[in-house]
């Protein structure tokens, strides 16, 4: 496959550059080594997240594109570097929860950790001057940021890209708490778009409780460079050196 050439920059967000290519339908995605949290306020650069994110970002859109989850990503053109399909971002983020942490566990005044008896779905309005304020499906609609089909379209692949985490990263000993998804519409399509990281998800080492993501950064627990690196061996033990 030829390598595509990567053209002006098109937008820059807090962990990611897109570029274009010579193909209009296509973009070039540079995962960058910054990392932020509550909304930008706290940054650094973290030694080799970039990378980290990007094969692991790779890893999980390819499983879940074989799971049956139509995906952005095209391939990877090195290792933190993905061609991906041109999409308009839809602005609602879908949050899938397995476990009681984060914001849900403040706003409803409890502990982190209680396993809930079934996924929970939430939806957050994408912006950064409001902060991604929760909101919900009917909300979406009548502000016009997606339409029914697309939100039940959403809901169904967050849940199915949910039982194919579980399952892989149960598989290494580590549960999946909660993450975040975002989507983007391709003609008339819906793909999930943007990453899957353990910048946008929580992995708690199984039996240890141990943070294996980015709640390492936000909340001061150690050096998230060597947590990382920590993470992506796991996530590539059975994959031969190339
Ligand atoms: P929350 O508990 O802070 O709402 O976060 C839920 C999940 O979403 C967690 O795995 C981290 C992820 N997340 C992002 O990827 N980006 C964000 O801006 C926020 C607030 C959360
Ligand atoms: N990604 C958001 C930020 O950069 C929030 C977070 O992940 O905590 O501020």
């Amino acid at each position: 496959m030829s390598q595509p050439a990567r053209g002006e920059l098109l937008y820059e967000g807090k962990a990611k550059q897109v570029y274009a290519t010579d193909d209009p339908s296509l973009v070039w995605i540079h995962y960058k080594d910054d990392a932020t949290a509550f909304n930008g306020l706290k940054k650094a650069s973290i030694a080799g997240k970039g990378e980290v994110n990007c094969r692991i970002s790779t890893k999980l859109l390819e499983l879940t594109a074989a799971g049956g989850v139509p995906t952005a990503l095209v391939r990877a053109l090195g290792p933190r570097d993905q061609l991906c399909l041109k999409v308009d971002i839809i602005p609602v983020e879908v949050v899938v929860r397995n476990r009681l942490a984060g914001s849900l566990a403040r706003r409803l005044g409890q502990e982190e950790g209680l396993v809930l008896p079934r996924p929970v779905v939430e939806h957050f309005y994408k912006s950064d001057a409001l902060n991604d304020p929760q909101i919900n499906e009917d909300v979406a609609m009548a502000m016009g940021w997606a339409r029914s089909w697309e939100l039940a379209a959403m809901r169904e692949y967050a849940l199915t890209v949910n039982a194919l985490l579980l399952e892989f990263w149960g598989g290494l000993n580590i549960d999946l708490v909660d993450f975040k998804l975002e989507f983007g519409r391709a003609g008339h399509t819906v793909l999930l778009a943007d990453e899957i990281t353990p910048d946008g998800s929580r992995l708690w080492e199984r039996g240890t409780g141990r943070h294996l993501d980015k709640d390492v950064f936000r909340r001061d627990l150690g050096d998230l460079s060597l947590v990382y690196q920590e993470l992506v061996t796991k996530v590539f033990a059975d994959t031969p050196a190339a």
